[in-house]
């Protein structure tokens, strides 16, 4: 007999992230509240993980996997490498902005996407500091609390805001990014960093920002915003202008007019071997 696998409705998918977001950003919050200790440990230089972030993905994997027992997970601080498959693959990152956390500087995200035959099909983002929430579904829509979020119209990059992440781990680019920073320091109202690429996406969503690059991602980074940002009408490629942005560590994202604004500024500034 074959098994009975247990998918399911779009409906049903949202309403269990949003349930293990909820109790996440709870106990996450918790932390600061309570002064626990946050036992912070070093994965890598500048790469902190803290009890929290441990905690809050134990907590999202049992919720989720209560729910769909034949789901798979890949989830940033239980990563093995296993690649993406057809299989309804929940990614998850459990604290993105888990520097921030530490410093108790308010901006910090539970990242949950569902990916099945390798595509975006729910993507939710709760800013757990400010209880922002931000959804989609394939073909639903982008939603803030609630409400349906646009990118912007900006399209005079002299009106833009910008927004992209510091590299701290892979410094090899850095004077290529630094001459593009430069860039968009002239030829735009400004850049900011908040330490959240996950909050980065959600905002371009939602029209703070006009347009967000970085590069050093991983896929739990970014694979909730991704379907946000496309969702509410937004482009989103890697830094050749191609789709391998979930894995390919390169991101650009933005209105239709400032993706491809910033996007040629990348070319432009990055040396041909750095753009994937
Ligand atoms: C980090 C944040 C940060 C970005 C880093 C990410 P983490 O995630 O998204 O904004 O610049 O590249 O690793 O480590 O806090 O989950
Ligand atoms: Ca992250
Ligand atoms: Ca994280």
């Amino acid at each position: 007999m074959m098994p009975i696998r247990i998918y399911g409705s779009p409906e049903e998918n949202l309403d269990i992230a949003m349930i293990a977001a909820d109790k996440a950003a709870k106990l996450i919050r918790s932390f600061h509240r309570e002064k626990k200790d946050l036992q912070i440990e070093f994965k890598g230089k500048n790469d902190l993980v803290t009890k929290a972030d441990l905690a809050s993905e134990a907590l999202i994997k049992e919720v989720i996997g209560n729910k769909f027992p034949d789901d798979i997970f890949l989830a940033e601080e239980s990563f093995d490498g296993t690649a993406l498959t057809d299989q309804r693959t929940w990614i998850i990152d459990p604290i993105d902005g888990t520097t921030n956390f530490a410093h108790g500087f308010p901006v910090y995200c539970i990242s949950i996407a569902l990916y099945e035959n390798k595509e975006p099909k729910m993507g939710l983002i709760m800013e757990a500091a400010k209880s922002e929430l931000f959804t989609a579904v394939k073909g639903m829509g982008a939603y803030l609390n609630g409400r349906p979020i646009h990118v912007s119209k900006i399209a005079d990059p002299q009106q833009s805001l910008l927004a992209t992440g510091f590299p701290y781990r892979d410094l090899g680019l850095i004077d290529d990014y630094l001459d593009l920073f430069k860039t968009f320091m002239k030829e735009t109202q400004g850049v900011r960093r908040p330490g959240s690429a996950a909050y980065d996406l959600a905002c371009v969503a939602a029209g703070r920002f006009d347009a967000f690059y970085e590069y050093g991602l991983a896929p739990w980074d970014v694979a909730a915003g991704i379907l946000i940002i496309q969702e509410a009408g937004g482009i989103v490629s890697d830094w050749k202008g191609e789709q391998d942005y979930l894995f390919g560590k390169r991101i650009s994202a933005g209105n239709p007019i400032m993706h491809k604004y910033v996007l040629e500024q990348i070319q432009k500034h990055m040396r041909p071997e750095f753009l994937s």
